[in-house]
């Protein structure tokens, strides 16, 4: 176990002015809401390179959030950029087809298993809309089935029941859909119908009650948004059978699973099959891609009628990016998800260790590309519901601990690996790790044992 890091306390004052000045020309000082809050401000970047974020104060931290997970291959990586560099010269849009769009078409239908064909769009909210449209106009019905604690995206038709709390989400057998914002469509909620997870007798009891008007049902293969939660073994292949025995399209958004957890992401892991997956963010390594892929007679109806568009999909420089991000994964027959389980576990291990140490209750869940820490004595997570009981203070505190520390996780504790979190970067994660726990045990000294 590395040695404990001597560090002093960082100064985010910079951040703090900039963050003055943002908000009077930038709508809250931030360009999504996902980014607000942290203390003493938001926190003010100007460049990031291998594991390594810089902020306007010269902070350097060990950056775990990647862009909320895109960043697979680090910040700033050369293959990456080299591509992106080299497509430069060749435009930006065409308002009509490019080579890269159809060779990259081609590079996910032969490493996804489940694509048959492949559409492109911008970000994962847009796929996540196209794979809807696809699903009602084949089924021929409007609702969708989707799980408490799963995030699809912003819109209106799927922005519910995201991080509900326990009071206005209704009994845990039959919740009811919540709108995460004002200023969501009054009938959006109508389209859709919210299920318990990890619970297949949740799923099969609303399937036989309104399974003639669903079209789809979409999950997170493994929750990621709602604590870091995988499925218990058998309920991916039992939903996936509901389902088919329903007629429902079965949707897997792997939008931070896919390319994280494993190549063929979290459907190969569960061993499903689904009619229809969206990926984003890894598969572009923080370029702006999405895609839907799929099953060939959904994804057809693309060419016959059902309509989808975007001006910046197929985007020259994001295809140019998800090519080079694609031969990385691939090369050496997936070397890079062995080195990065390798990295991400010893990581994991390590914090177990640290938390022992200073009889620390800490939850470390998930797998070694993307998991969750939280200081709570109540067990394993198995539902949202369960993750949605950890100690929110305690949660903050932790990740200031670790900010302090020069170690950046999201502010729901959960961590994202890169190829570029080598050994070094782990060793010199959990000597600050030593630091910020001692200092959190010292802060919250009721926790501990
Ligand atoms: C599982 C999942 N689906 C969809 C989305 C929406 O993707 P985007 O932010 O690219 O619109 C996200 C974003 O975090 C996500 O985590």
């Amino acid at each position: 176990m590395p040695t404990e890091a001597a560090l002093e306390k960082p100064n985010f004052a910079k951040s703090v002015t900039m963050y003055s000045e943002a908000r009077r020309t930038l709508a809250a000082g931030v360009s999504s809401n996902v980014r607000l809050g942290g203390a003493p401000s938001p926190l003010y970047y100007v460049r990031g390179k291998g594991a390594h974020l810089f902020d306007v104060d010269g902070n350097r931290s060990i950056d775990y959030v990647l862009g909320n997970g895109p960043a697979i291959l680090g910040h700033a990586p050369d293959a990456v950029l080299d591509a992106v560099r080299d497509s430069l010269d060749d435009g930006q849009l065409f308002g009509a087809q490019n080579t890269r769009e159809v060779a990259l078409s081609q590079a996910l239908c032969r490493v996804l298993p489940n694509a048959e064909l492949i559409r492109f769009a911008t970000s994962g909210t847009e796929a996540v809309q196209m794979a809807f449209r696809l699903a009602r106009s084949f089924t021929g019905r409007n609702r969708i089935i989707k799980f408490e604690g799963h995030y699809h995206g912003w819109v209106d038709s799927v922005a519910f029941s995201v991080k509900p709390s326990e009071n206005a989400a209704g009994p845990a057998t039959h919740p009811v859909p919540v709108p995460e914002t004002p200023g969501i469509a009054q009938d959006a909620a109508e389209g859709l119908i919210v299920c318990g997870w990890n619970d297949l007798d949740a799923l099969d009891g609303l399937l036989r009650a309104h399974g003639h008007d669903v079209a789809a049902v979409i999950m997170e293969p493994m929750m990621v948004n709602g604590g870091v939660i995988p499925p218990e073994p058998g309920y991916l292949p039992g939903v996936q059978s509901l389902c088919r025995r329903h007629g429902a399209v079965f949707i897997c958004d792997e939008v931070i699973t896919g390319f994280r957890v494993g190549l063929t992401g979290g459907q190969g892991k569960a061993g499903v099959q689904p009619d229809l997956s969206i990926y984003a963010k890894a598969i572009s390594g923080g370029f702006p891609l999405s895609a839907v892929a799929g099953r060939r007679d959904i994804m057809e109806q693309l060419g016959s009628g059902v309509s989808h568009g975007g001006t910046y999909n197929g985007h020259v420089q994001s295809m140019a990016a998800g090519l080079a991000v694609i031969e990385q994964l691939t090369k050496d027959d997936g070397a890079a998800y062995r080195a990065m389980d390798l990295a991400g576990g010893r990581l994991m291990a390590g914090l177990r260790d640290l938390a022992g140490q200073h009889q620390l209750p800490l939850q470390v869940n998930g797998l070694p590309t993307v998991f969750q820490t939280a200081v709570s004595a109540a067990g394993a997570p198995r539902t949202y519901r369960d993750a949605a009981r950890f100690d929110q203070q305690l949660m903050t505190a932790f990740v200031d601990a670790m900010r302090d520390a020069g170690i950046r996780i999201n502010p729901r504790g959960v961590w994202f690996l890169s190829t570029a979190h080598d050994d070094a970067v782990i060793d010199d994660t959990l000597g600050r790790a030593a630091h910020a726990m001692r200092e959190f045990s010292r802060t919250c000294p009721d926790v501990g044992g």
